[in-house]
């Protein structure tokens, strides 16, 4: 049973009293965290999203509201009004622990059950229960605190594209199949049955008809729906900072994100981001770390060591060359005296991304260990050494495979190592890398075809153009990643707004004149009117979020997340529906399927 306000208002927040307010009358409103019942005297922690008050409640000072506050149990809905007094014993572990409110009226606003979840900060319950209860989980204070950063930053980014002329625009969800690459989510059409809208997966077209309309700089704090795997940074609804600017080349776009990232984090983190921000080919991304995000915090750079045993007598090295691979290596420092089980289980690690087996050599104080010595020449053992630049005490891990497979299994058993030997457990800084002059296109060799890297309207770079007709896998594009401790933050690039190239990159794509316009027609139907040179880019903002708060988990940063397997244990969707609804869109379920 609820008592009803009947007028009472809230005169300031749990959190916001200090020693400046003694003596003041107040009305606080809350939940209540706990209550401790001395005899005579009645302690209730009060708890509203600014903190948490201590109330007093005593027969001495009014002896109705004590025989109410009696009956108040953990999480009950109350209203408390009082005078503001010194603690006697202070709290220095919270900001209003100075004082207290002596309360002399208490209304019990709602009772409550004992809740499923323990409402505290470090909740240590199982995601199932805490996302089935999720507005309960939402009521914890640290849950709470990622909120108010989650506001704060969206405002401090509509404020500083504000300040740059951006305007920003809405674009519909109801919308056409957009090119991004992953599944669609499908939103079947009553009007017309049989057929359906997507979800967009972005923006993306829509912002490039904002550039031909002429509204020139656009932005937008926005939904995306993507149907495909999820993992620990990734969600089927998403938030992406959404950017496209008209009369721009790729330095003006990285320039004007640069200034933003900067603002974000001194805003917010109070933390100074240098910029220019530091820029990385893809190859060479690749090359020294295996991934086109590389974790710059830490070294273990690959180093290519083919050259080196080209000529040894082991034949899997020789056999790699042979095939077009290559050998590669990367040092461990201070960790020649592995043991044999941490070795074998990182030879393990790396046959997950498909490498055959793991070389090592521990270069000891007593001299050389390494499985493959039996292989090499003492003056090639020497060579690897010497290219490594390894220090007695080293480990070296070598595989030889496709440049593909080393890489990409190098590139992650870096990683592995930082994770097991807590190379990174002290560091807080946020170490940011443009990754650009990604390739523009890749080969799909199960559909015999080339396919964009990011999409069919991203710009080559002018130099490579040429290579377009004869090697297209050889063109770059003007493409660019903000990467952030080795995340992906966002992405975009400059966009072709010319329709002979544009023609060309369908050509290259093997879309029939036909086909592309069957699915970009509206698009490249805009292009006739004088589309201006346009570009962009779109920040993950969620991702941005768990950066901001320090969380490794995306749900964190969502206030209604869905779980692994895109459902929400709270509402349980996606859930069946009513037959009438499904007849009124034409469709019909085979429950088999189900
Ligand atoms: P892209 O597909 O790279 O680019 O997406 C931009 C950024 O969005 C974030 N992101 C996600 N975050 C959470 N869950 C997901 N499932 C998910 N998928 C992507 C990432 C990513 O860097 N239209 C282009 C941008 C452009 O060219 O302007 C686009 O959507 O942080
Ligand atoms: P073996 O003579 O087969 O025992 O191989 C000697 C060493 O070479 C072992 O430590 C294997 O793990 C390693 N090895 C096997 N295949 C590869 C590979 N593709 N790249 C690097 N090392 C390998």
């Amino acid at each position: 049973m609820g008592e009803a306000l009947l007028g009472l208002k809230r005169t300031i927040m749990c959190g916001e009293l200090r020693e400046s307010n003694i003596d003041n009358n107040v009305t606080v409103m809350g939940w209540v965290q706990r209550k401790r019942n001395l005899g005579g005297l009645i302690f209730v922690d009060l708890r509203d999203r600014t903190g948490i008050l201590q109330v007093v409640f005593g027969e001495e000072i009014d002896k109705e509201a004590f025989l109410k506050a009696d009956t108040i149990r953990s999480e009950y809905c109350i209203a408390v009004t009082g005078k503001i007094v010194r603690r006697e014993s202070p709290n220095n572990n919270i900001p209003t622990g100075l004082v207290e409110l002596k309360g002399n009226n208490v209304k019990i606003l709602s009772e409550s059950e004992t809740t499923p979840i323990y409402i505290k900060e470090n909740l240590d319950a199982s995601e199932n229960i805490r996302m089935k209860y999720r507005y309960l989980d939402l009521r914890r204070p640290d849950m709470q605190k990622i909120f108010m950063i989650r506001h704060k930053t969206a405002k401090v980014i509509r404020d500083y594209f504000d300040e740059n002329s951006f305007l920003e625009l809405e674009t519909p969800i109801l919308t056409k199949s957009t090119p991004e690459g992953a599944r669609d989510y499908l939103v079947p059409s009553r009007n017309y049955p049989g057929m359906f809208y997507a979800l967009p997966q972005s923006p993306q077209l829509f912002k490039q008809l904002l550039m031909v309309s002429g509204f020139d700089r656009y932005f937008q704090i926005v939904k995306c729906f993507r149907d495909e795997d999820l993992r620990a940074n990734r969600q089927p609804e998403f938030t992406q900072v959404d950017i496209e600017m008209s009369f721009v080349e790729q330095d003006d776009v990285i320039s004007i994100n640069e200034g933003l990232i900067k603002k974000v984090f001194k805003d917010v983190l109070d933390v100074d981001v240098e910029t220019p921000i530091k820029r990385m080919p893809y190859k060479e991304a690749m090359e020294k770390y295996g991934s086109d995000k590389p974790d710059l915090r830490f070294g273990m750079e690959i180093t290519n060591i083919t050259d080196v045993v080209l000529n040894s007598e082991f034949k899997v090295f020789k056999d790699a060359v042979e095939n077009g691979g290559s050998i590669r290596a990367i040092k461990v420092d201070n960790c020649a005296n592995m043991g044999r089980k941490d070795l074998d289980r990182l030879g393990e690690f790396v046959k997950t991304y498909k490498a055959k087996g793991l070389a090592w050599i521990a270069y000891k104080e007593d001299g050389i260990k390494s499985p493959i010595s039996k292989f090499l020449k003492e003056e090639e053992m020497q060579q690897i050494i010497s290219r490594m630049d390894a220090k007695v005490g080293d480990l070296i891990l070598i595989l030889s495979d496709s440049n593909k497979v080393v890489l990409q299994a190098l590139g992650a058993l870096r990683l592995e190592l930082a994770k097991k030997l807590e190379i990174l457990k002290d560091n807080n800084e946020f170490n940011f890398v443009w990754v650009t002059e990604f390739p523009l296109v890749s080969y799909n060799e199960e559909e015999n075809r080339y396919q964009a890297e990011h999409h069919p309207f991203t710009a080559p770079m002018d130099e490579d153009i040429e290579y377009l007709d004869t090697d297209p896998s050889r063109v770059r594009a003007k493409a660019y990643d903000i990467v952030l401790n080795g995340e992906e933050l966002g992405g975009g690039s400059i966009r072709i707004h010319d329709s002979s190239l544009q023609e060309k990159m369908f050509n290259v794509l093997g879309f029939t004149k036909e086909k592309a316009w069957e699915r970009f027609g509206f698009l490249l139907e805009a292009f006739k009117f004088g589309p201006p040179p346009h570009g962009g880019l779109a920040f993950g903002f969620d991702r941005l979020i768990m950066f901001l708060t320090g969380t490794d988990n995306i749900k964190d940063v969502i206030a209604f997340p869905k779980n692994q397997n895109a459902f929400d244990p709270m509402t349980e969707a996606p859930n069946i529906v009513d037959i009438n609804q499904l007849k009124e869109l034409g469709l019909k379920v085979d429950v088999k399927d189900i």
